[in-house]
């Protein structure tokens, strides 16, 4: 089940070819004077420009999250996925491969799948038929008279993809940073447990957010904010990002509650060979990444208001549903939750400078039935709420990096990880310019 909210395409933004050098001299200047420890001038998220900088030094270079397996169990299962000028085709092949596409048509560049998911044989160009083989080859081009039409030269341009742990990642550069494959191995263990080739879509959200794709992963970043979250705030423990010493009085209580059910799921995942230790190498290579598995509240098995499990059904080999949530972060655009009965993918999309799409998937056991085993409103509200409150705190932001009174703002210690993605972002467009 899928909802959605769909920007114009039009508002989408074009890709730069080129910057010309007195612009270049100076978007290359503002990356120079950023102030460490302090969040962004406003140009970075509200400039068109440095917008088209970041969809080609970011999202035209890294590994990008682009859904999970639940989403193509079966051959001929694509999703599309677009962010900025690009429209993706993400394909399970015959052969149970993936295939990345770009979804411009050899032709005169229609979009070639216009559907956000699906299921296709042949790819088949709705304006005059261009016929494309699932692994992207022209087969049919029905062109009267041409005797000199070579179909082999109008293949659909390709892309790079991956799979690890039923993550699917896609990758439009000519040459994809190299430093995955240490990443991957970094969370395959941690992921695999769960075993998403054996889960299905529960619900499916898209949300359009009135804000620069980099406020939505500020946002996520730190939970100094999360007096903002009453639903979440009863299963995720609100000293997050807090360490020894940070801890305001008023949480004193829950920062102890917090240490004691950190302990006995540690205890747990030691019993089951569960990895569980923070491995935090947010600007310190270029598939950066945070992982870890954190104590839930209450019953600690999953986001619900008492901590209790929200699908009867375990997922994977696992033998308990008290396992807290492991979460992962990966720069650039994604954030998962993955717990012993359900697990949350979220990926942000950036529209244009002003707008991004989050897209939020929750997944089940594939032999969990809605209604049965779980109920989807109760397994889908707390991050719907929390989704829609984050919405807005993005969008009060983007208001403000609008105005001409902005200036950029001091991080608090809380908020190191929202520092540690800033770094990682400048140090990635700096090394793109050099
Ligand atoms: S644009 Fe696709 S067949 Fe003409
Ligand atoms: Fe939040």
């Amino acid at each position: 089940m899928t909802t959605s909210v769909n920007a114009p395409l039009s508002a989408r933004g074009k890709l730069a070819s080129a910057l010309p050098a007195e612009q270049l001299a100076e978007i290359t200047e503002l990356f120079a004077l950023r102030r460490t420890g302090y969040s962004l001038d406003a140009p970075f998220y509200t400039d068109p420009t440095i917008f088209k900088l970041d969809m080609e030094a970011i999202f035209g270079q890294h590994w990008i999250f682009a859904g999970s397996v639940a989403e193509l169990p079966e051959p001929g299962d694509y999703i599309t996925v677009d962010y900025g000028p690009y429209s993706l085709i993400v394909l399970r092949t015959d052969e149970g491969d993936v295939n990345v596409l770009h979804n411009v048509c050899r032709h005169r560049g229609a979009r070639v799948l216009t559907e956000a998911a699906g299921s296709t044989g042949n790819l088949v160009c709705g304006y005059h038929s261009w016929t494309y083989s699932p692994e992207g080859n022209l087969i049919h081009a029905s062109a009267p008279g041409e005797a000199k039409f070579d179909k082999n030269c109008f293949a659909l341009k390709r892309a790079h993809s991956r799979e690890v742990a039923g993550l699917i990642f896609v990758c439009i550069a000519d040459v994809p940073p190299a430093d995955f494959d240490e990443t991957a191995k970094i969370f395959e263990p941690y992921l695999a447990p769960h075993d998403l080739s054996k889960t299905k879509i529960a619900y499916q959200q898209n949300i359009i957010e009135e804000g620069n794709w980099k406020l939505v992963m500020e946002n996520n970043r730190e939970c100094y904010h999360c007096d903002g979250h009453p639903e979440l705030a009863c299963s995720l423990f609100p000293t997050w990002g807090l360490t020894e010493g940070l801890v305001p009085a008023h949480l004193e209580e829950v920062w102890d509650r917090n240490k004691e059910a950190q302990s006995s799921l540690e205890e747990r995942c030691r019993r089951y060979g569960l990895p569980y230790e923070v491995v935090e190498e947010l600007d310190t290579r270029i598939a950066g990444i945070r992982i870890s598995r954190e104590s839930l509240d209450g019953e600690g098995e999953s986001f619900s208001a008492d901590g209790r499990r929200l699908s009867k059904k375990l997922l994977g080999d696992l033998r308990d549903f008290r396992l807290g949530r492991c979460s992962m972060h990966l720069q650039p655009n994604s954030w998962f939750h993955f717990l012993g009965d359900h697990v949350i993918t979220f990926g942000v999309f950036p529209i244009n400078e002003h707008q991004s799409l989050v897209r939020t998937t929750w997944l089940v056991a594939d032999d969990a039935e809605e209604g049965v085993d779980y109920d989807l409103e109760k397994l889908t509200y707390t991050w719907k709420q929390t989704n829609l409150q984050d919405k807005a705190f993005v969008e009060l932001c983007q208001q403000g990096a609008a105005s001409p009174a902005y200036e950029p703002g001091p991080y608090m210690k809380s908020e190191y990880q929202v520092e540690a993605f800033i770094n990682w972002y400048v140090k990635r467009v700096q090394e793109h310019l050099a």
